[in-house]
């Protein structure tokens, strides 16, 4: 067995590709996207068993409503039965889910698939699976800014007293470390309003790879071009030479 020192611990990834997947088959959009909902519970249990302890998936961002309505819908009819089924198959496999991004705009029997996926897998030890849903990065930001500024009206805190730290605390992942590795598919490299801060010092692959093609080599591609980098964080460290 091959050392497992270099797995990445967390893995996040931007999901894109789906709409031209399916254009180049003749197919329609959405049926892209079904096949893309397939592609993250197969990758979620490989995840699981190369040792990645934090898996994240970028499944519907604040600008994702600018899409035709149809297309919408349709979106949210594949999350709704996504987060349905999720509560057997995670409890199987000892995978805790939960979802970041704004709730309130998402349909109340959403929301309520949400509260139930988290609180029945609360309790699993395996994996750490979380879904972006509404999620943006920038407007995560600012909901931490309302906060620590109430925080500070409040006379709980001084503007002094706000740390990185603190919010880190303020943000959706807070109780989950920062991602070490971020993938994105189908050729686009950029993070359209993808955990910002969080990504500071994370590692990015890119593949040409639409979203419902990638599989468990596509994974092992990425996890060994993670493994052959040098992160500094900003020092000298160098790795060491094997
Ligand atoms: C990613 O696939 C899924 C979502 C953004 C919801 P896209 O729907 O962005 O697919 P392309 O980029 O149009 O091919
Ligand atoms: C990013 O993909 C959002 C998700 C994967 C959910 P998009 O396809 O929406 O991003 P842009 O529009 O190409 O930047
Ligand atoms: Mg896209």
């Amino acid at each position: 067995m091959e050392e497992n020192t270099k797995i990445p611990q967390h893995v996040a990834i931007i999901l894109d590709g789906n709409g031209r997947w399916a254009k180049a088959k003749g197919l329609p959009r959405n049926y892209g996207h079904k096949q893309g909902a397939k592609a993250v519970e197969d990758i979620l249990v490989v995840a699981r068993d190369m040792g990645i302890k934090y898996l994240t998936v970028y499944a519907f961002s604040t600008e994702n409503w600018n899409r035709p309505e149809t297309e919408v819908t349709a979106l949210m009819m594949i999350l709704r039965q996504y987060l349905k089924s999720s509560i057997k198959k995670s409890m199987k496999n000892n995978v805790r889910c939960q979802v970041i991004g704004e709730r309130s705009k998402l349909s109340a029997d959403i929301q309520d698939a949400i509260n139930e996926l988290e609180t029945a897998t609360a309790g699993n030890t395996g994996l750490t699976f979380t879904i972006a849903i509404n999620y943006g990065s920038r407007d995560e930001i600012v909901r931490a800014v309302r906060e620590i500024s109430q925080e500070c009206s409040n006379g709980k805190i001084s503007a002094a007293d706000i740390t990185e730290q603190m919010i880190s605390e303020h943000l959706d992942t807070s109780n989950i470390p920062d991602p070490d590795l971020l993938i994105r598919t189908c050729g686009e490299q950029r993070l359209s309003n993808f955990l910002l801060w969080q990504c500071a010092y994370t590692e990015f692959y890119y593949t040409d790879i639409a979203w419902p093609d990638f599989d468990e080599a596509e994974l092992q591609k990425a996890v060994d071009a993670y493994a052959g980098r040098n992160r500094k964080f900003g020092g000298l460290k160098t790795e060491p030479e094997e």
